[in-house]
């Protein structure tokens, strides 16, 4: 299977992408394929909505790093997501990226992708997850895209919170996992 991981975080070594890291271990072990795009390090305009392309008719107007994002998200064959809660739903970074979906959506929905989604958050209460459940549970049945599995891990400032936790063997199963039906 070929994975693309996209992270969201602008702390390379911080708690969503450890997430990641657990991820990919599990992902490698089974055999799948593994591409990576870092949200916060690539040059990604966002969207202004002028539909130029009329969701994937025409080129975006923008030739930054999604024109080789395109390719990528297109021969996926699952998308993996990790990022830092912010402000209860995915960061700006990765938020920017996935609004440029829109230039290639009629390329990309429908397509039999599976998908995965990774978050920390660093208040300790649960329920502080339920706007990024939700926004996720909606964004994939626009897509089309099959959930293969979700981590929502509350309560965490630091990698060292999930070092040895049941949430960082949820993450390293998920990846060994994903080819399964
Ligand atoms: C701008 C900003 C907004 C945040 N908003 C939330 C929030 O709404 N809920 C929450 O639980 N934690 C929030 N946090 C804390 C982070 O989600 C948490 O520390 C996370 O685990 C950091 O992940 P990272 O190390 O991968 O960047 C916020 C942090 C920042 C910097």
């Amino acid at each position: 299977m070929n994975i693309l991981e996209i992270t969201g975080s602008p702390h390379k070594h911080g708690c969503s992408n450890y997430l990641m890291e657990q991820f990919t271990a599990g992902a490698k072990k089974a055999g799948h394929e593994i591409t990576r795009v870092d949200a916060a390090f690539v040059n990604v305009h966002p969207c202004i909505g002028c539909d130029h392309c009329e969701s994937g008719l025409h080129p975006c107007i923008y030739k930054d790093d999604m024109v080789e994002i395109y390719e990528k998200l297109k021969a996926a064959d699952a998308v993996v997501y990790s990022t830092p809660l912010y402000y209860h739903a995915p960061s700006a970074q990765l938020m920017a990226l996935i609004d440029r979906y829109h230039g290639i959506d009629n390329l990309i929905r429908n397509t039999g992708k599976r998908s995965v989604l990774l978050v920390t958050g660093g208040n300790p209460d649960p329920t502080f997850m339920d706007g990024i459940k939700q926004w996720y549970a909606t964004t994939l049945r626009y897509l089309g895209w099959e959930k293969a599995g979700e981590l929502y891990v509350h309560g965490c400032t630091t990698p060292e919170n999930l070092e040895n936790t049941e949430s960082a063997r949820k993450a390293y199963e998920l990846g060994l996992t994903i080819g399964e039906k």
